[in-house]
């Protein structure tokens, strides 16, 4: 299977439909399978393109270029002079005035593929998971191998130069995390893989665990040599029972081929691994209350600092890595720094998966280059909205941000979201058309905080009963204009005073809700309806 080397995007909306661009898809079928070019080039429908006059478009990546009005008679140049020979057909570039308020969005994408690079769900559906001799012959174990020939700073340098961030939610750089827990002073240390994965609509952690354990137990095992530590937990959620019972077995088969154990390939590693399944608290994923869990605490966050790179678990320096995170190890031990940096984007390296789900045609889970948008992502692999228009989205869970549809072609890095004032969030997409009611949106995800706040520090505990009173009462209809001042301040003080990221993200659907949809629910409050027909209004 060759590469993807560029994506060629047929528009697929109604009118497109009427002027041929169904027999513009077969063209570019058949010719680029006569160039053979049909595994280089990606070809896919687009929906939800935006207003045009020059329809039917194609749109080709990596140049983000757009073609249009395009007739069939027509597909054949394009493909011989922009697929073939790499030349713009500047003639066919379809009118600036045809894509208003597309052309920065085009110029952002320029040098970028929205294709999908199945990276560390490479061996996901391909593999035997329960047989260590599969993952052996995808290379398995040989990045460990490689790294064993290496320093541990070596390794560290690697996994730094290579930019890759945490993909449990906060984006935090891996290797600079590594290098803590390696500086960190004590002989005992150890490494812990955060797979509880409570995020609701988040489903990637699973699907890489069921479909791929050797691989989580390989990057830890790399991952111990690197910062020193012999002992490492697995903290699973509970419910996960068929990814549980592959890692257990899948731990013993690396015990028996002696890559877990003592004195690992004659190196001097030492290194045993142990799974503890959750037992349902959303908190315990939070890192601080995951190892009070371990312990066998109550799972409740500590304070901060001393951080778990200094004073982990029973004390000691502690590394705590995401599934995902830790599934980018061996590929870019195997592969180097730089080839990681050739994805994604110069701030935020590599891949991301996705869960899709919500008001969309296609949901499921993706593998996407750092950098696609909202709006590519909605287009190429949800196959379009589904039921009415966009409106907002859900990235990363209840601890995601809202985004409007003003960021749709935000790129989706770490930094542009920062930039932009939203999050990334652990890679759950929640789409939702124009009926999904933003009050009753903000209901739902501060419910869920209330429920699985674990009730130490009073802005959580009460602020976010506080707030859901105050949202039940929108959208009943019994809203008052000061509530908005009360859900701001509530906001603030969650944001800023809770002990912990739950409390903290708790205040961010109140924020943005205020920030982009204040008008729709100052409706509620003054004219007692509301415009996506979902709450129950009585007055
Ligand atoms: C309430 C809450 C729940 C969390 N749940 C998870 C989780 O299920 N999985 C996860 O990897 N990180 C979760 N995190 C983030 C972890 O605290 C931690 O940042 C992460 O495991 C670090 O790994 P990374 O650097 O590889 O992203 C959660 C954080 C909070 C505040
Ligand atoms: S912010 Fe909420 S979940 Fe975190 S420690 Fe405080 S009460 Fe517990």
């Amino acid at each position: 299977m060759k590469t993807v080397r560029s994506m060629v995007l047929v528009s697929s909306d109604p009118e497109s439909q009427k002027r041929g661009s169904t027999e513009i898809y077969a063209a570019f079928e058949q010719l680029l399978s006569q160039y053979g070019l049909s595994e280089e080039v990606q070809l896919t429908y687009a929906t939800d393109i935006g207003n045009s006059t020059a329809v039917p478009l194609v749109m080709i990546y990596p140049e983000a270029v757009i073609y249009g009005p395009l007739l069939v008679s027509e597909v054949p140049h394009i493909v011989e002079e922009h697929l073939y020979k790499g030349r713009i057909v500047d003639e066919k570039l379809a009118p600036r005035y045809a894509l208003s308020g597309r052309i920065a969005w085009l110029q952002a994408r320029k040098g970028t593929l929205p294709a999908e690079n199945r990276v560390v769900l490479k061996n996901v559906g391909l593999i035997d998971p329960e047989s260590i001799d599969d993952y052996i012959a995808q290379d398995g174990y040989q990045a460990l191998g490689l790294a064993l020939t290496q320093t541990p700073e070596e390794v560290i340098k690697t996994i730094s130069d290579s930019g890759l961030q945490g993909r449990g939610g906060a984006g935090f750089p891996t290797g600079l995390k590594w290098s803590f827990v390696r500086k960190a002073a004590g002989a005992k240390k150890y490494v812990i893989c955060n797979a509880d994965e409570s995020e609701p609509g988040t489903f990637k952690d699973r699907v890489l665990l069921e479909g791929d354990p050797h691989r989580t137990i390989e990057s830890m095992l790399i991952a111990a040599y690197a910062v020193g530590a012999d002992e490492g937990y697995i903290y699973i959620r509970g419910e996960y029972q068929l990814a549980l019972q592959r890692l257990e077995a899948a731990i013993k088969q690396a015990e028996e081929y002696g890559f877990l154990g003592k004195n690992i390939f004659g190196s001097g590693l030492n290194f045993h691994l142990h799974v503890h399944a959750g037992a349902g608290a959303y908190v315990c994923g939070e890192e601080t209350a995951l190892i009070e869990s371990l312990e066998g605490k109550r799972g409740e966050p500590r304070s901060r600092p001393p951080y778990p790179t200094n004073e982990g678990l029973w004390g000691k320096p502690t590394l705590i890595n995401n599934v995902e995170t830790l599934a980018n190890i061996p590929p870019i031990i195997i592969h180097g720094a730089e080839w990681y940096r050739k994805m994604g984007t110069p701030s935020s390296p590599g891949t991301k998966v996705y869960t899709i789900l919500g008001n969309v045609n296609d949901k499921g889970l993706i593998e996407v280059p750092m950098g696609i948008t909202l709006r590519e992502i909605i287009t190429i692999y949800a196959k379009g909205m589904k039921d009415g228009n966009f409106k907002m989205a859900q990235t990363g869970g209840s601890g995601g941000s809202i985004i409007p549809s003003s960021l749709q072609d935000t790129p989706m890095d770490f930094e542009s979201f920062k930039k932009a004032g939203v999050a990334l969030g652990s890679g759950a997409l929640l789409i939702c058309n124009e009926n999904v009611c933003i009050v009753d949106l903000a209901k739902v995800l501060i419910n869920f905080f209330r429920v699985e706040s674990c009730g130490k520090c009073t802005p959580c505990r009460i602020g976010t009963k506080r707030a859901l009173d105050i949202l039940t009462n929108i959208s009943n209809g019994q809203g008052k204009m000061e509530d908005l001042d009360e859900l701001e301040n509530l906001s603030h003080d969650l944001i800023a005073l809770s002990n912990c990221g739950l409390g903290q993200t708790a205040g961010t659907p109140l924020k943005e809700m205020l920030n982009y949809f204040r008008a729709e629910v100052e409706a509620h409050i003054k004219l007692g309806i509301c415009p996506s027909g979902t709450c129950q209004m009585y007055n």
